[in-house]
């Protein structure tokens, strides 16, 4: 019985993390989001004051070897967000935590979308960010195990993982069992990362009118300026993924081995079940 790695990739937005996951619950497998040690990082730096990545690489790469950085990712967690539950699957909630503070939230604002390209971008960062990332997933890995089915026969159950990032089938796992290249239009990735924002931000509300007795103007009737608009989103995306693509050091690829979908017009379960049946079909 052998252990089973799937690696998926593809640009900003495409779904990836949410598509890892549940991969991962219907697999019983462990889920690493790579991204989010690139994410972590550039917290490290904004919160040091570093603003000039290239001249203060090795600053940088000091603070990220000092930390530690744990994903915690709960399959049978009753945290999960309603609106992450999207027909028959659920998608288990993940929570980053760096030197034992839970960030989950904070690496996912706007100064830290705008910055992370830029530090991934480095080489020496990368060296560092990579050894977090395989440690993570060897840890995450489940045990394959042998059980016995109802006839009594003994059936081996391969254990695994499901990393999701840039370049986790052509860099970090070139020998992944599986490859996914998860790809989506620029559009429908903006919409769908839009969409996410504003439900968030509507539960944020919902959440502060239930607490807020003042006559304080409710977070969902704030301006809308504050928050980006889809073209802001776009903008955003297309930005990162340009700096994904053409930076020197592991570059967003699609292996030449990777299963390319893309899912512009497919429902969430389609992609799952099919990433699934792919994984079933090489075990
Ligand atoms: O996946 P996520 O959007 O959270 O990744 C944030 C950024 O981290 C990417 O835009 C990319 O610059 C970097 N990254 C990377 N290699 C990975 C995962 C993420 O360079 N494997």
């Amino acid at each position: 019985v052998r252990n089973f790695t799937i690696a998926i990739d593809g640009p900003a937005a495409s779904g990836k993390s949410s598509t890892a996951r549940a991969v991962a619950l219907e697999l019983g497998f462990g889920y690493i989001d790579s991204g989010s040690i690139y994410r972590c990082a550039t917290l490290l730096a904004l919160r040091s004051g570093i603003t000039d990545i290239s001249s203060h690489a090795n600053q940088l790469i000091d603070l990220i070897n000092k930390s530690s950085v744990d994903i915690k990712f709960q399959p049978s967690s009753s945290r999960s967000a309603p609106n992450l539950i999207t027909g028959r699957l659920t998608v288990p909630d993940v929570r980053i935590l760096l030197n034992d503070e839970d960030v989950s939230d904070e690496i996912r604002k706007p100064d830290v979308n705008r910055m992370v390209a830029k530090v991934a971008s480095d080489g020496g960062i990368r060296a560092a960010v990579m050894s977090v990332q395989r440690a993570l997933a060897k840890a995450a890995e489940t045990r394959s195990t042998e059980m016995r089915d109802k006839k009594g026969a003994v059936k081996s159950v391969p254990g695994g993982v499901v990393m999701d990032g840039r370049d986790i089938g052509t860099t970090i796992f070139p020998n992944a069992e599986l490859k996914i290249y998860l790809d989506a239009s620029a559009m429908a990735r903006a919409i769908r990362r839009w969409d996410e924002m504003n439900s968030k931000l509507k539960e944020e509300a919902t959440k502060a009118k239930s607490l807020d007795t003042s006559d304080a103007a409710p977070a969902a009737e704030r301006t809308p300026t504050e928050y980006p608009s889809v073209e802001d989103i776009a903008r955003e995306l297309e930005e990162r993924d340009y700096a994904d693509i053409n930076r020197q050091h592991s570059p967003l690829r699609i292996a030449t081995d990777a299963v390319v979908i893309d899912n512009t017009s497919m429902t969430f379960e389609q992609q799952v079940y099919s990433i699934a049946d792919l994984a079933r079909d090489r075990m």
